[in-house]
């Protein structure tokens, strides 16, 4: 039986992917790396230090270097998400909180961003919500189950009582590894792995997926 919804930030609720984006790539072009939408896709649900990683394609830099850049696209992403609004939720998004809130489902957010708290706050989106876990949460991050497990022992439900919905494939991943049901929202490449996948989250059929 479900008793918990769990919900992926970024790419989920809000586009904010588009802005990870945004601010990778003014940074790539500073730095005179290539850095395309399509390499964007592998930085979903990665963390700010593992996407450098992955921009900087294996080269290693000092590690004042590293911080230094991390500091300048956060700056950049800040920058982005101070004009988020409520306007900004994923069409959808809305109605299905208020109807899993209807409904008694216990609802949480677990994301990997240490800027999860910023973005909820501007959706005005926060009230719907038990708990929000996000990137000060847990040591390991997705594909690890640690921050999926601990939103279900904070929500005081079981792992098989959880259902996650996530756009990236290390968070499908993570939700599969803490036991729990999986919702993909995305391309069959990206989140094929999850119990049910659609491509836009207003897609969703309650009714299949809450059994
Ligand atoms: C989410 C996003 C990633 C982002 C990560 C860390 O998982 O999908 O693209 O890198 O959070 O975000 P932060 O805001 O802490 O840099
Ligand atoms: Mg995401």
């Amino acid at each position: 039986e479900i008793k918990a919804v769990i919900f992926d930030l970024d790419g989920v609720l809000t586009d904010t992917a588009e802005y990870h984006y945004q601010s990778w790539k003014k940074l790539a072009q500073e730095e005179g790396i290539s850095f395309t939408r399509e390499d964007n896709e592998q930085l979903r649900g990665v963390t700010r230090r593992q996407s450098l990683e992955i921009l900087l394609k294996g080269k290693t830099l000092p590690e004042d270097k590293m911080e230094e850049l991390m500091v300048k696209k956060n700056e950049y992403y800040q920058e982005l998400i101070n004009n988020i609004t409520m306007e900004d939720l994923i069409p959808g998004v809305e109605e299905l909180l208020n109807q899993l809130q209807e409904d008694g489902y216990k609802l949480a957010v677990a994301s990997a961003s240490r800027n999860a708290r910023t973005v909820i706050e501007n959706l005005e989106i926060g009230k719907k919500f038990q708990l929000i876990a996000d990137g000060y949460s847990v040591k390991n991050n997705k594909p690890a189950p640690d921050l999926f497990l601990y939103a279900a022992e904070e929500l005081e439900v079981e792992p098989e009582e959880c259902i996650v919905i996530e756009d990236a494939e290390s968070g499908i991943e993570a939700a599969l590894a803490a036991g729990m049901h999986t919702v993909g929202i995305g391309p069959e490449e990206r989140v094929g792995q999850a119990d049910f996948r659609y491509d836009k989250i207003k897609d969703i059929k309650l009714a299949d997926i809450v059994q």
